[in-house]
């Protein structure tokens, strides 16, 4: 079964174009309130992640539905505030804030500071106090839990940039208690994308449940807890798995965490890779000697997680309902690496044709760059039809 995709209307479209189905990004939407009112969790807010996708016309829709954000620069800061994100409910995390970024995030009074090393937290002090503000903060944990997804997003082990470690944290904490330009408020996770093992949720539930208990007795007051995203996607069967396995997810965090505080998830790929496809064209069907390449007009500068991680997306041709053969398919930047599949079994390709790569709708656009002085595709989205 190929998506449901408003063919007639992408004809009259130059490729190539990110195509949005809103009605599927609403009902994502939706199903993650559902289920957290299933689980009559008031406590747990979800901040989207932009840096999954800052798509204004999709940041509207996130924001206008009441969820909160995730930022990881000040241009995200500044593009949830655009959207209309709540300054409080705006939460900042990176390892590399700049000053100008922090002032920024300051001026506008966000809800949280995610800091990640002790340094960060001695700048943010300074630039709050100049300011006469005071900064809230949550210190995030390096909780050396090994996520089980693709080595270059994982995030929570030992040897990763991120975070501090928990053998430290007590001494971080204290740190942040005694300065007067930020006030600590919880802890802050995150292990890693992609992640389709629940049992790794569950880990770092039981680190976290380990950390909190300890720092209590030590006499340190917690107020909340940022878990994090990294729920994954069934990249492979996006028909059948319209959506991320929310209730399974959220049942691991609250079945598993023994602190009744307030949590807060940071989830970006779940809530908008099944709504984003990246439809293109087929240039040119080339038989190699052994293999027929479909030689597409997006490439690795639209869509760069093929390339960067080897990541899968189906891909089907729109066009054709003609006999499925094999195709390498791949893109017209001049790099080995601009490849989106081999072997790939397709409806038999022909000049002109139109290709979707599913599951598209998260660190596709976000991630694109102008590379071969390509330009940037547009996004086009369901409901103007
Ligand atoms: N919170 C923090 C602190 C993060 O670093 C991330 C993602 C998220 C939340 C959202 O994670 P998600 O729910 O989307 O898994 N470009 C890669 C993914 C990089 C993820 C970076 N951090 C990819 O295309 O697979």
């Amino acid at each position: 079964m190929k998506g449901t995709f408003p063919v007639g209307r992408f004809t009259h479209l130059a490729t190539p174009f990110y195509y949005y189905d809103l009605n599927l990004l609403q009902r994502t939407l939706e199903e993650i309130r559902h289920q957290l009112k299933e689980l009559d969790w008031p406590a747990a807010q979800v901040h989207y992640a932009i840096k999954a996708n800052h798509n204004p016309v999709l940041l509207n829709h996130i924001a206008a539905s009441g969820f909160g954000a995730d930022c990881v620069s000040g241009g995200e800061v500044q593009a949830a505030l655009r959207a209309g994100f709540a300054p409080e409910t705006i939460f900042y995390a990176g390892v590399g804030k700049a000053d100008w970024e922090i002032d920024l995030a300051l001026d506008a009074g966000i809800g949280r500071f995610n800091v990640e090393s002790r340094a960060e937290l001695e700048v943010l002090a300074e630039r709050a106090a100049v300011k006469g503000k005071v900064a809230p903060v949550s210190l995030r944990v390096n909780p050396d839990v090994a996520a089980h997804t693709h080595k270059m997003i994982t995030t929570g082990r030992a040897e990763n940039k991120f975070g501090i470690h928990y053998s430290v944290l007590e001494e971080v904490i204290r740190r942040a208690q005694s300065l007067p330009g930020v006030e600590f408020i919880g802890l802050h996770y995150h292990i890693g994308s992609q992640i389709l093992d629940l049992g790794d949720f569950k880990a770092l539930c039981h680190r976290n449940n380990r950390i909190v208990k300890e720092l209590q007795a030590h006499g340190i007051e917690i107020k909340d807890i940022n878990v994090g995203g990294g729920l994954g996607i069934e990249y492979s069967h996006p028909n059948r798995f319209l959506m991320a396995d929310f209730a399974g997810y959220f049942r691991t965090y609250s079945d598993e965490l023994t602190t009744n505080l307030p949590i807060h998830f940071e989830l970006g790929r779940s809530i908008v890779a099944p709504c984003g496809s990246l439809i293109s064209r087929v240039l040119y069907v080339k038989d190699g000697l052994e293999r027929h390449f479909a030689i597409l007009d997006a490439g690795m500068n639209d869509l760069l997680r093929p390339a960067l991680y080897h990541a899968q997306h189906r891909i089907e041709n729109l066009s054709s309902e003609e006999e499925l053969e094999p195709y390498d398919v791949v893109g017209p930047v001049c790099e080995s690496s601009d490849v989106f599949g081999e072997q790939v079994m397709l409806n038999k390709c022909r000049r002109g044709d139109l290709v979707a790569i599913r599951s598209a709708g998260a660190y596709g656009e976000s991630m694109a760059s102008q590379y071969n002085c390509r330009p940037l595709a547009p996004a086009v989205f369901s409901s103007t039809e």
